[in-house]
């Protein structure tokens, strides 16, 4: 009998340009290598199942609907190695938060594609690992720019736009960022944010995309800063992108709570991370021991966990 296989993979931050990036303006997101999904496929007598253990969820290939998010990938993966399904069983651990902005969804997509695809012999790239993400972040999200489904698979900071060949940043420019995360707690899946801004972006064109481009010029600065390492420079272009995100009406009262008792406590820059209306925030502190300290700050905030990336 073959024997069990497993693989995983990372949560995600946006450092700057979520939104925009739905509208083809450019993102960067971060790997959080610490954060992590993994699925292990083992060898049963029977059909394929998934057990996603953390998220209360048991799945039979056989007769879940096609908009079921684990057996879709699942199908996906089968379909692109040409492949029927085994009789196995995919165990699924995540410690990824759910609806918290840190691409639980993606990184569970894409632990499942690279463990089943290893079982049956064949190692996904990370392009053909994201790829078959985004069809399921399509079911996630409506309207997925890909930028989570990109950062996860490759594990590795990017630049980001859609459609686009993902540019990957050097990995010295972000090694050792004093970066902080942390979660309001708030549970919202990242489509009603990004479904409010399209209704909003329908009604008024114009100011919504004057503020994607507002964000855009956003993000260009925080390259800049980030390849410079001039963490003063990218905590302004971080604190000007929350501005913006806010105009968008993406944030909420606790996000900007946390933003501004990340900024009191002596953080470079702050600003709410992902889709928005909870979730999680990051901020920047000027070296990795004030980042301690700004964790610290965070938690006794009303932080329901904060850490640093
Ligand atoms: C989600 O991590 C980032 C958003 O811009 C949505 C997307 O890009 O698909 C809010």
């Amino acid at each position: 009998m073959a024997e069990a296989v497993a693989r995983s993979a990372c949560g995600k931050v946006i450092l700057c340009g979520e939104h925009a990036v739905v509208y083809g303006r450019p993102a960067i997101a971060l790997p959080l290598p610490s954060l992590r999904a993994t699925a292990t496929v083992h060898p049963a007598a029977s059909a394929l199942r998934i057990l996603a253990l953390d998220l209360g969820q048991v799945v039979d290939l056989e007769t879940a609907p096609a908009d079921e998010p684990l057996a879709h990938i699942v199908r996906l993966t089968l379909a692109h190695i040409g492949q029927s399904a085994p009789q196995a069983t995919i165990t699924v651990r995540s410690v990824i938060p759910i609806g918290a902005n840190l691409g639980s969804g993606a990184a569970v997509s894409i632990a499942i594609a690279r463990a089943l695809a290893a079982f049956l012999g064949y190692e996904l790239t990370a392009d053909e690992a994201s790829a078959l993400a985004f069809e399921v972040e399509k079911l996630h999200h409506g309207t997925p720019s890909g930028v989570d489904n990109t950062v996860i698979a490759h594990e590795c900071p990017v630049w980001f736009v859609r459609g686009a060949p993902p540019t990957l940043l050097d990995v010295s420019a972000t090694h050792d960022l004093p970066l902080v995360v942390a979660d309001t707690g708030i549970v919202t899946p990242t489509r009603v944010p990004v479904g409010d801004v399209r209704a909003a972006w329908k009604r008024d064109p114009a100011r919504y995309e004057a503020i994607f481009d507002a964000i855009a010029t956003q993000v260009h600065r925080a390259r800049a800063a980030l390849l410079a390492r001039d963490w003063h420079e990218l905590g302004a272009a971080m604190n000007a992108n929350h501005a913006l995100l806010q105009a968008l009406n993406v944030s909420c009262p606790e996000l900007d709570a946390l933003c501004e008792a990340a900024r009191a406590a002596g953080a470079l820059g702050a600003k709410m991370s992902g889709g928005g209306r909870g979730g999680n925030m990051i901020a920047l502190a000027a070296s990795r021991e004030d980042a301690q300290q700004l964790a610290k700050a965070l938690l006794r905030a009303g932080a329901k966990r904060a850490f640093c990336a």
